[in-house]
């Protein structure tokens, strides 16, 4: 992808070449994703558990958000920014919704994602009037955790079905450009991709939406402790690296690291004569003279 991946881009991808979007947190995994050629970046709140140890997404604040997304903007990468409201920095109102949502776009994200249905139209409506790009999420909504009973895959039955087909249609009439679905049995992602015109990014969803997204850390394997049904994993990058640190360790316990080459030398002919230091002065002890710098 040689070019800025925009908005109206992605909007024009329903039903075309599946879109790719991953999660990155920082400026080194926003420049990785760039390099691999993704097409969107998702700033997602899932930084709480990923990144910031937390048990759920509910912990973040748009604070935390916009510190995130201003690491990845300041990349500028090609892919489009898209960044997560947090929990409870679009319930409380449009005018506060907005305002959260501008501190994220200033922070230098080009969209927000925000979660939920019919319930959210009001909002979305209010954002995409302030000229703010909306990406929907339905199905999985992790910011809904306490109310679902867990995180559990959703929209198992028919009527669940209907509900979701008519939440993806709500948010695409108030303006969404594209709508996550996240863990709803394969089908179900389909007729919600067929019923709407805007892109579907699944997670957790089958192949049939108009583009997938992966954590970033579970995709290239940096994430080893459980890898969910949905995950593919196409690295193995926390081995690799508990591997290096490990050879680390050792050639510094043997004496083999730095070497020679990796040190720095005083210039021919410098000589310290006049700085050696007393042991007292460095160990606050004994007298004898050590050798300086
Ligand atoms: O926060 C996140 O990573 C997400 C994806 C799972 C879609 O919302």
């Amino acid at each position: 992808m040689a070019q800025q991946c925009t908005v109206p881009a992605v909007r024009a991808r329903k039903g075309g070449v599946p879109l790719v979007m991953v999660t990155a947190y920082d400026a080194p995994s926003a420049r990785i994703a760039d390099d691999a050629g993704v097409d969107l970046i998702l700033v997602g709140d899932s930084v709480a558990m990923v990144v910031l140890g937390y048990e759920d997404t509910l912990q973040v604040t748009v604070e935390d958000m916009a510190h995130h997304v201003a690491a990845v903007a300041r990349t500028h990468p090609r892919p489009l920014v898209v960044a997560d409201l947090p929990w409870l920095s679009y319930h409380l109102g449009e005018a506060d919704t907005v305002r959260n949502a501008a501190a994220l776009i200033r922070a230098g994200a080009q969209a927000v994602k925000l979660e939920g249905g019919a319930k959210r139209v009001a909002v979305v409506r209010a954002l995409v009037d302030a000229e703010i790009p909306v990406m929907g999420h339905l199905g999985l909504t992790p910011q809904s955790l306490h109310a679902m009973g867990g995180f559990k895959v959703q929209g198992r039955d028919a009527a669940a079905a209907r509900v979701l087909v008519a939440d993806a249609r709500s948010l695409a009439d108030a303006g969404c450009f594209s709508i996550v679905l996240e863990g709803v049995p394969d089908r179900v992602a389909r007729m919600v991709t067929e019923a709407v015109e805007v892109p579907t990014v699944g997670i957790g969803a089958g192949p049939w939406c108009d583009g997938q997204v992966l954590v970033f850390h579970d995709v290239v394997g940096l994430e080893d402790r459980i890898t969910p049904k949905f995950v593919r994993r196409y690295g193995s990058l926390k081995a690799d690296a508990v591997a290096a640190l490990g050879a680390f360790a050792e050639d510094v316990r043997a004496r083999r690291f730095p070497s020679d080459a990796e040190s720095y030398h005083l210039p021919d002919g410098v000589s310290l004569a006049g700085a050696e230091v007393e042991v007292g002065e460095l160990y606050g002890g004994g007298a004898a003279a050590v050798g300086g710098i």
